[in-house]
């Protein structure tokens, strides 16, 4: 019989997928990528592109999916109709393969299906969804429970939704450190609100929820709901740096349009810590993986 314990990461270039790879790599999984640039192909990343024509097949080792790459870009989705065509029919099509194939499937959401105007929604809470991403995403989760059901292999499939993910190079972290080794001040807005996690934390909790293969909605979310204003001053603390260097702003102070701008970002983890023992990420822990390597 075929050992199917290895692992795909649909999405290798992603920030969510990098991280994941890592996490499964440390725990000493084999995990393969996939990625869409045919020039960087290897042994352990394969080509897959959900608008391909050409059928994928999943190398025989492995029996569990990771679905992470998406058109994620917020602007993208509201104006190239090749966006909505990924995020809605392709990629279920491409997850009912692999369900097909005998794969358990996760495939990665996101907190905005919400809307964001109600505290810590809870994974089986109806959606509200506001922008065209959002609403993709909704779409893209509800196509894939159809395929699933219609496959029966409800008992192979979850559904992940994460809320904001950050590394040191996301923006803007990566200028508010330059700056603050330079001496100068950064200028966060105080009008966003979100519930940070550290790529660390969400490679590290997909991981275990691939090793606990537990099927249905599940919710990986930061602690708290804060502002960039609140993240800036628990880095400075963190780094030493003097709390003067911060001068709090606003989005709308700066005229800069912001596409989903939630008054509540963080999720209900009720069901997920239940069923796997993981704990949304405090802010404090956010701070320590950003600043490891400063
Ligand atoms: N980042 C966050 O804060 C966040 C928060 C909540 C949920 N999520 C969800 O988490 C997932 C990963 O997000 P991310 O920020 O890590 O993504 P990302 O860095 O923006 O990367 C998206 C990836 O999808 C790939 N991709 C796009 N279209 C494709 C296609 N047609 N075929 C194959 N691959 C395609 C891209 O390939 P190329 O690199 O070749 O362009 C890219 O590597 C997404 O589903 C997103 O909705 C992310």
């Amino acid at each position: 019989m075929v050992d199917r314990s290895s692992y795909l990461v649909v999405g290798a270039d992603s920030l969510v997928g990098g991280g994941l790879l890592r996490a499964l790599e440390r725990r000493g999984r084999t995990a393969y990528g996939t990625t869409r640039r045919r020039d960087s192909v290897t042994h352990r990343r394969v080509f897959l592109d959900f608008e391909s024509e050409e059928p994928f097949t999943a190398p025989p080792d492995v029996g569990y999916a990771f679905v992470v790459a998406a058109a994620t870009n917020y602007d993208r989705c509201e104006t190239d109709p090749l966006a909505y065509k990924i995020n809605v029919e392709l990629t279920p099509r491409t997850i009912a393969s692999l369900l097909k194939q005998g794969l358990f499937v996760t495939f990665i959401s996101t907190n905005s299906v919400f809307g964001g105007e109600r505290p810590w929604p809870q994974e089986d809470d109806a959606h509200d969804p506001k922008i065209s991403y959002a609403l993709q995403k909704h779409r893209s989760e509800l196509a894939i429970g159809k395929a699933a059901g219609e496959l029966e292999a409800e008992d192979r499939l979850s559904i992940v939704r994460l809320t904001k993910i950050l590394d040191p190079s996301t923006s803007p972290l990566a200028s508010w450190f330059r700056a603050w080794r330079c001496g100068e001040a950064v200028q966060p807005f105080s009008d966003l609100i979100f519930a940070p996690m550290s790529i660390q934390f969400v490679g590290e909790a997909l991981a275990t929820l691939g090793e606990k293969r537990v099927p249905g909605t599940l919710h990986l979310s930061g602690a708290d709901n804060v502002s960039y204003v609140d993240l800036a001053l628990a880095l400075v603390e963190k780094l030493g740096v003097d709390s003067s260097l911060i001068a709090p702003t606003t989005a709308t102070a700066k005229g800069i349009h912001i596409a989903f701008k939630p008054r509540f970002s963080g999720l209900g983890m009720n069901r997920t810590t239940q069923l796997t023992g993981i704990r949304p990420q405090k802010l404090a822990d956010v701070v320590n993986d950003l600043t490891v390597d400063a």
